[in-house]
């Protein structure tokens, strides 16, 4: 069953260097109970993707050019800043990169957490108060009672991060974006926080998931979506992807984990960089970096072809099984 269905959505910056798109006519959905990864190279709009759907990217340099996005059918783009903000947060919630934007530095964590459950839910204050008291104890707060009294900058990146995932979590919302949730936590707390986001899978919500890290991906995901340069390149099942990879990006990014590689610690990175978006190259985007580029990489942009089994991939090299 569809819960979010992204139609062509494209996502336009306009700043002082000039007019860029950070998104270019992104589609993808996210099944009930799913978890879907969203991975790519810095710069590649994974945020931005995650941010549009939540309507948030920045003004006025930002705007969500064209698309739908569909959430239970209905169109997000179409629904006025009051509806957007009751679906903020009680259906569906963003775990943030930079936990420091989404806490408030003048209130006290308990506070931010109570008010939040009071605006979305009927519980009394003390309830609410249990609740977010135990929600801290779950993401591995130590003396959880007493850090509701903290503010912000009481506490070190790691536990700001802790907290943003429980207020992220604790109103039980259908849908979960976690754009890189655990980047500056340690292993343990790591773990411990992966579980909890497939724990919440069980108890029905879906999950898109953000990371740089195929290691990431292959340990949590159902479903996987590669991003290059503000365009879907590859996407498949987990299994499609490790298995059967076709666009050399998605074969490149597997080749830089370690761990499945085999050759511990030495990363074979893709050759090159991102290029800057304001001046993507003509064709294919991945072309300068491609091992398989030949002329028609220049002069045309590869439409995607469908492997079957919602495997599919935008590269000219890639063959339909016949
Ligand atoms: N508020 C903004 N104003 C102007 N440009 C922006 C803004 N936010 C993002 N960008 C640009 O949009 C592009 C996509 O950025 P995005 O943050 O989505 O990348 P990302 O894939 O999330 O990368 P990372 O892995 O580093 O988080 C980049 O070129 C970035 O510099
Ligand atoms: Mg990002």
């Amino acid at each position: 069953m569809k819960l979010l269905e992204v139609k062509n959505i494209t996502v336009k910056f306009e700043t002082d260097e000039g007019v860029f798109k950070a998104v270019d006519d992104v589609s993808f959905n996210v099944n009930k109970n799913e978890i879907v990864g969203l991975v790519g190279e810095s710069g590649c709009g994974k945020s931005v993707t995650a941010l549009s759907i939540l309507r948030l990217i920045p003004l006025p340099s930002g705007r969500i050019e064209k698309g739908e996005i569909l959430f239970n059918g209905k169109d997000l783009l179409k629904f006025d800043a009051e509806k957007m903000r009751k679906i903020r947060g009680k259906k569906i919630s963003m775990i943030f990169q930079e936990p420091a934007s989404a806490l408030s530095p003048l209130h006290r964590i308990g506070q931010q957490m109570v008010e939040t459950i009071l605006l979305h839910k009927s519980k009394t204050n003390k309830e609410a108060w249990n609740i977010a008291e135990n929600w801290l104890k779950r993401v591995g707060i130590p003396d959880a009672g007493e850090r509701m009294f903290a503010y912000p900058y009481q506490l070190s990146g790691g536990m700001q991060q802790r907290v943003m995932i429980a207020m992220a979590l604790m109103l039980e919302p259908d849908f979960v974006i976690a754009d890189e949730p655990t980047t500056a936590l340690d292993v343990t707390i790591q773990a411990q926080v992966f579980e909890l986001i497939r724990e919440m899978r069980k108890s029905h919500t879906a999950i898109l998931l953000i990371t740089h890290d195929m290691g990431v991906i292959w340990e949590m995901c159902d479903r996987v979506i590669v991003m290059y340069a503000s365009r879907i390149v590859e996407e498949g099942s987990k299994s499609d992807i490790f298995s059967k990879p076709v666009h050399p990006y998605t074969i490149g990014l597997l080749k830089s984990i370690p761990k499945l590689s085999g050759n511990a610690g030495r990363l074979k990175a893709i050759p090159g960089y991102v290029p800057s978006p304001y001046n993507y190259p003509s064709g294919c985007y991945f072309r300068d970096r491609c091992p398989d580029a030949f002329d028609k990489c220049k002069n045309e942009k590869p439409e995607f072809v469908d492997l079957g089994q919602g495997h599919r991939a935008a590269c000219f090299r890639v063959r339909k099984n016949e």
